[in-house]
C-alpha cells in the first residue's frame, strides 16, 4: 500500500479529500478551525514536495442543490491563511478541468462543495424508497456517481484521502474515486493515519485498565458502541441524559429528566451483560436536579433514583463525580464520548469538568486518552484542556462507527479492508 510519507509529489497534481465541514457563524466566519488545522500536514507535504493541490470537501447537507449558505467560497481566505498560499477557487466542482490543468507546482485550487451535486452522495433525488421506480433510479444514480468520481479523478495524478470526519460515507469523493487510481497513486493522508492509530490504540493495542466514558442524551444512539466496548473495557461509565433511562429502568423516580421509555429493557440488559462480563459499570448515584432547563434554574443535589416531581437531572452529582474519578484514576487507556451534563450551561458543567480533569491527570501519568464526538470535544475546549489529553479526534459519526468496529468505506477504498 502506498503511504503519504513514501510518495513524492514533485511535479504531480494531487486531489485531496478533506473534511472542511467547519462550523460558520451568521457572518460566514469559521468558529472552530480544528478540521482545517488537522488537514495541514498533508496539504503542506504536497506543496513542500513541489506538487500542486486540488482540495475537495463537502460542507453541511445541501442535498444535491447549490446553496450559497454552504459555499466553500466562504473559507477560501482561511485556507489561504493556514497554508500561506493564495488559494484559487473553482465555483463548480464538476467543471474544474481547465483550472486544474492550469495549476503549477505550489499552487492550490479549492473546489466548490461536492454535495451541490447529488452524485456525491449517490442517493436518487425526488423519489421515495417505496416508489416502484426507486431501484431503477438508484441504479442510474450509481452510474452517474461513477462518472462524477471519474471527473474528479481526471483532475489529478494521485488521490489522497484525508477526510476522517467523512470516512464513514461511501461517497464519490471519499471512496468511489479511489477506483480510478492504481495502488501506487492513492493513499491515506497524515490525519487519517493519526486517527486510525488513535482508534487502534483503544480497540487493539489496549493498555489496561481501560476506562470508557459514554455520555450524551440517548442510549439508543450509543448502543452499538456500548456493545462493542463491553468486551474490551474494564470500567464503563455511562453518564449524561442516558443515565436517567438506567435509573428509571431500575425502578427509580426521575421526575422530568430525559428518558427513553422504550429502552428500559435495553438498559437492564446492558447492566446484566456488564455483570456477566465482569465490567465495572458506573451509572452514578446522585445528580444536580433543576426546576427548569436553564442556567439560572433553582437546583438541588438529589438521589438519581429519587428526583422530585417537576425537577430534572441536568448534571452528575458530587458523589457520582467521585465515582467517575475513581474509575478514571490509574487507567492506562481512556475513551471519552459525550458529556455528563448540560455543560453548555456553566451551572451544569461540573460533572463533565470532573471527567476532563480526571482524564488530564491520568494522561499525565502515562495513559492514552482519546476524546471524540462533537460535544465532548466542545466540552474539553470550553474547559481549555485540549492540550492535556493524548488525542482529540476530528470525527463525529466516523469516530463512533470506527469504535463500533465498523469498516469505514473511506479507509477500505485505499487499504482494501473487508
Ligand atoms: C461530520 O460533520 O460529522 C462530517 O463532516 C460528516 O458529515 P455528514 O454527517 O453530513 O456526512
Amino acid at each position: 500500500m502506498m503511504t503519504i510519507d513514501k510518495f513524492n509529489f514533485a511535479g504531480k497534481k494531487a486531489i485531496v479529500r478533506v473534511d472542511f465541514n467547519v462550523p460558520l457563524n451568521e457572518e460566514g466566519k469559521i468558529t472552530d478551525d480544528t478540521r482545517i488545522r488537522g488537514a495541514l500536514p498533508t496539504l503542506k507535504k504536497v506543496l513542500a514536495d513541489g506538487g500542486a493541490l486540488i482540495i475537495m470537501s463537502h460542507m453541511g447537507k445541501p442535498k444535491g442543490k447549490v446553496n450559497a449558505k454552504y459555499s466553500l467560497s466562504q473559507i477560501v481566505d482561511a485556507v489561504s491563511a493556514a497554508l500561506g498560499v493564495a488559494v484559487k477557487f473553482a465555483p463548480d466542482c464538476a467543471k474544474a478541468s481547465e483550472a486544474a490543468a492550469a495549476l503549477k507546482p505550489g499552487e492550490v485550487l479549492l473546489l466548490e462543495n461536492l454535495r451541490f451535486y447529488p452524485e456525491e452522495e449517490g442517493k436518487p433525488v425526488g423519489i421515495e424508497k417505496e416508489d416502484p421506480a426507486y431501484e431503477e433510479a438508484k441504479k442510474a444514480m450509481k452510474a452517474s456517481q461513477k462518472e462524477f468520481a471519474k471527473t474528479l479523478a481526471s483532475y489529478a495524478d494521485c488521490y489522497v484521502m484525508d477526510a476522517f470526519g467523512t470516512a464513514h460515507r461511501k461517497h464519490a469523493s471519499t471512496a468511489v474515486i479511489a477506483d480510478y487510481f492504481d495502488a501506487d497513486h492513492k493513499m491515506l493522508g497524515y490525519l487519517m493515519e493519526k486517527e486510525v492509530q488513535a482508534v487502534d490504540n483503544v480497540l487493539k493495542d489496549i493498555k489496561r485498565p481501560f476506562t470508557a466514558i459514554m455520555g450524551g442524551s440517548k442510549v439508543s444512539t450509543k448502543i452499538g458502541i456500548i456493545e462493542n466496548l463491553m468486551d474490551k473495557v474494564d470500567n464503563l461509565i455511562l453518564c449524561g441524559g442516558m443515565a436517567f433511562t438506567f435509573a428509571k429502568a431500575q425502578g427509580g423516580k426521575i421526575g422530568n429528566s430525559l428518558v427513553e421509555d422504550d429502552k428500559l429493557q435495553l438498559a437492564l440488559d446492558i447492566i446484566a451483560k456488564a455483570k456477566a462480563k465482569g465490567v465495572n459499570l458506573v451509572l452514578g448515584c446522585d445528580c444536580i436536579a433543576a426546576d427548569k432547563f436553564a442556567n439560572d434554574a433553582n437546583t438541588q443535589v438529589c438521589d438519581d433514583k429519587n428526583i422530585p416531581d417537576g425537577w430534572m437531572g441536568l448534571d452528575a452529582g458530587p458523589k457520582t463525580q467521585e465515582e467517575f474519578k475513581a474509575a478514571i484514576k490509574g487507567a492506562k487507556t481512556i475513551l471519552w464520548n459525550g458529556p455528563a451534563g448540560v455543560f453548555e450551561m456553566d451551572n451544569f458543567a461540573a460533572g463533565s469538568k470532573a471527567i476532563a480533569e480526571a482524564i488530564a491527570e491520568a494522561t499525565k501519568e502515562g495513559a492514552f486518552s482519546l476524546i471524540g464526538g462533537g460535544d465532548s470535544v466542545a466540552c474539553i475546549n470550553k474547559f481549555g484542556m485540549a492540550d492535556q489529553v493524548s488525542y482529540i479526534s476530528t470525527g463525529g459519526g466516523a469516530l463512533l462507527e470506527a469504535i463500533e468496529g465498523k469498516i469505514l468505506p473511506g479507509i477500505a477504498a485505499i487499504r482494501g479492508d473487508k
